[in-house]
């Protein structure tokens, strides 16, 4: 086991420095910083969110502005800390402006995503917001008919939540959202 997570980490580790010297989209050009995402390489959980914001981008990691201090605080409210989930984006750079990403921008940056997925393989995979969903599911139903509807494939449970800055803005999503991610704790210990 233990050498498991040194691999893992190690593969992590690798897919990071890439991204952090990756061009392969245009985004590379208005970025301060890449963010590859991080957490423990032997996570039970991954969160995959839109794309870095402002902080994100200064800082170069995922989800450290108000949307992720607010995802930290129902983490918390579930028993689960930021540091044993992974979390990431399905693009690493930010996109000017926080607009959505391009598909191609998508297309090109989702390679990062799968090797970090393949590398975890966690139980619980967490969709957060519609492109996130779309990306990794293809599914693109608005996220009020399917948050918290898990979608087994391969083993891996995915399940697609409102996205914490939708929930920021909009206050009734709040307890949607905490109502969604308790229901996955349950998920995680029944197969570790
Ligand atoms: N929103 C996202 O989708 N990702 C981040 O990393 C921060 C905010
Ligand atoms: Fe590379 Fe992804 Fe950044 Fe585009 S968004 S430059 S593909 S790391």
């Amino acid at each position: 086991m233990i050498e498991d997570a040194a691999i893992t980490s190690q593969i992590l580790d690798d897919i990071a420095a890439e991204v952090r010297m990756c061009t392969l989209c245009p985004l590379a050009k208005a970025r301060t910083k890449a963010v590859p995402g991080e957490g423990a390489a032997g996570a039970r959980i991954m969160f995959i969110g839109e794309g870095p914001g402002e902080q994100e981008d200064r800082q170069g990691r995922p989800f450290v502005g108000p949307a992720g201090q607010f995802l930290e605080q129902l983490l918390r409210r579930v028993g689960l800390e930021r540091e044993e989930v992974f979390i990431t984006n399905i693009v690493k750079c930010r996109p000017p402006g926080n607009r959505e990403p391009m598909p191609d921008e998508v297309a090109a940056c989702k390679p990062y995503l799968d090797g970090q997925i393949a590398a975890i393989w966690p139980s619980v995979i967490c969709l957060l917001g519609k492109p996130a969903t779309m990306t990794v599911l293809g599914i693109g139903e608005p996220m009020g008919k399917i948050h918290g509807q898990i979608v087994e494939r391969d083993g891996v449970k995915y399940v697609p939540l409102y996205h914490p800055a939708a929930a920021l803005h909009q206050a009734s999503l709040a307890p949607v959202l905490l109502a969604d991610i308790t229901r996955l704790k349950p998920l995680l210990t029944s197969q570790s």
